[in-house]
């Protein structure tokens, strides 16, 4: 049995003639980990914008667990339980990796740390925070300025900042770009076994059809500003639309 968690009814966005998000009809089934592709400029990122409250819709609702989320600022949809990464990582970094958790820890609990050291004297939220990085293999890097990571570390950071606001669900702009081929995978093992282990829903945005294919549940497949299609990774795979579209090649065999 499917579960509605998240639904988009006709979003609309604009920027000026431009209709990034055209009448979006965007559902989010409970437990899922989807997948959100599409071209440059499909409205991607302008979709999940709405959603998380960072933008403001034109017109169109958004309804979260059965509530009008629509008008809710940022907080209120964070309180309520959606959280976001970005496509390009949001990170403090002369901040140790452990303080860039232990903000996020501060924020979710409405706390505003008056120094940045005081995250360091706080046990509880250290002990979270160490937990956090645990989880997402970071554990090593925990007193290191988060300038000093990797690129694929730092795609991780930035998804584990974002998974500790403890969201019910969790959107990923992109998490493998800019880094290698060879480190993408690993980012993904490590950002959905945790998803999955905390039975968190994800909808992850990315361009890398390998990656898509091997780890999403489902598809949704946006251009120009609407969806062009949805469905399982093998029904995707095997939409030609898609493939012409979205692809530029025909599906692998
Ligand atoms: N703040 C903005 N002001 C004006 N136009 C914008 C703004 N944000 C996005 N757009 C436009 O809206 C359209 C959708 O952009 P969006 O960033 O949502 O695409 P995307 O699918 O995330 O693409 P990419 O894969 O390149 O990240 C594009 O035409 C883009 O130029
Ligand atoms: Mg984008």
């Amino acid at each position: 049995m499917t579960t509605v968690l998240l639904e988009t009814r006709r979003l609309v966005k604009a920027f000026g003639a431009n209709r990034a998000v055209d009448a979006v009809d965007f559902t989010v089934q409970a437990g899922e980990l989807l997948a959100l592709i599409g071209s440059n400029g499909a409205g991607k990122t302008t979709l999940v914008n709405l959603i998380s409250g960072l933008l403001q819709a034109d017109a169109g609702t958004i309804v979260f667990e059965g509530r009008d989320v629509t008008r809710q600022s940022i907080h209120e949809r964070i309180e309520a339980g959606i959280a976001r990464s970005f496509q390009l990582v949001n990170l403090f970094d002369q901040l140790t990796v452990a303080d860039n958790v232990a903000l996020t820890i501060f924020a979710r609990q409405g706390k505003t740390p008056h120094l940045w050291t005081v995250a360091a004297r706080d046990t509880v939220v250290a002990d979270e925070a160490a937990q956090v990085l645990r989880q997402f293999g970071l554990a090593s890097k925990a007193g290191m300025p988060a300038a000093g990571l990797s690129q694929g570390e730092r795609k991780l950071l930035d998804v584990a900042v974002a998974y500790a606001l403890k969201p019910k669900l969790l959107f990923l702009d992109e998490p493998t770009s800019g880094v290698s081929t060879r480190e993408k995978a690993p980012i993904m093992d490590v950002v959905t076994s945790v998803v999955r282990q905390e039975h968190i829903t994800a909808v992850v945005i990315e361009h890398d059809m390998d990656i898509v294919f091997r780890y999403s549940d489902r598809i949704v497949a946006m251009h120009q500003g609407a969806i062009l299609a949805q469905g399982s990774p093998d029904e995707i795979r095997r939409n030609e639309q898609v493939t012409t579209t979205l692809i530029g090649s025909p599906p692998p065999a």
